[in-house]
């Protein structure tokens, strides 16, 4: 039986040089929206990091782009707490979430955040995929399973980036790979192709530059 949820394959030539130049252009903020009304108009193809709180959403939008302090990334974790729109040579949009399973936030902003999250992933006919940030470490745990349910309900595929590969040995990378490819047996909505990142030595980063790239080519 051939191996499911393999790695990301190698991109080409082109499409890595397609990758490259999509990030090369300028990648700007645009705002952060806390409701539904504040989203800008859906009129061009959109992706979105999702991911528990301090996984390296905001890190991982810093190294795409080149830019360090694009997306703020910080080590206090909560710390993104609106939904972040990123204009992406002003013919996509690319999303920062708002961190989920943070156990210190109180639970009114908890319940807000989710009911953000929840309306924005099933109201986006414009959102070509969702990127779901998985840390290395740890694998995906429970809170990672509430997005993901949510994410099937929307049928909005989803890919999992896992990110800080560069802290852990070979063993954990294996061990850690089984779980997330066992725990995406259950989930329709996972895209067959995991992505495996480091933001800080740009492992991977060439691969999900490509694969951005070209979701935003396909009309
Ligand atoms: P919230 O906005 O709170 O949801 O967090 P986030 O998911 O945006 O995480 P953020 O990018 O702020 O990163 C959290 C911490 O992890 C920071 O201290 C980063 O420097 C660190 N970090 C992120 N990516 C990597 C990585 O690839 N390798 C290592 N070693 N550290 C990382
Ligand atoms: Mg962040």
């Amino acid at each position: 039986m051939s191996l499911q949820f393999p790695l990301a394959e190698d991109p080409t030539p082109e499409d890595l040089e397609a990758g490259r130049l999509f990030f090369a252009r300028e990648t700007t903020f645009l705002k952060g929206v806390v409701a539904m009304a504040g989203l800008p108009p859906g009129n061009r193809p959109e992706v979105c990091f999702a991911g528990r709180s301090n996984v390296g959403k905001s890190s991982l939008i810093n190294a795409l782009t080149g830019r360090k302090n694009l997306a703020r990334s910080s080590n206090t974790p909560g710390r993104t707490q609106e939904i972040n729109f990123f204009e992406a040579g002003q013919d996509a949009y690319v999303v920062d979430l708002p961190g989920y399973g943070y156990a210190e936030a109180p639970k009114k902003i908890v319940e807000k955040w989710q009911a953000l999250l929840k309306q924005y992933l099933s109201g986006r006919a414009n959102l070509r995929r969702a990127f779901v940030l998985i840390d290395m470490r740890h694998g995906i745990k429970a809170v990672d399973e509430e997005i993901l349910a949510m994410l099937d309900k929307s049928a909005v595929t989803f890919q999992v980036v896992l990110t800080k590969t560069d802290k852990v040995n070979a063993a954990t990378r294996e061990a850690n790979l089984a779980q997330v490819r066992e725990a995406l047996t259950k989930h329709p909505a996972a895209y067959p192709e995991i992505v495996v990142t480091s933001s800080e030595k740009g492992e991977g980063i060439p691969t999900l530059r490509a694969i951005i790239a070209a979701l935003a080519r396909v009309s």
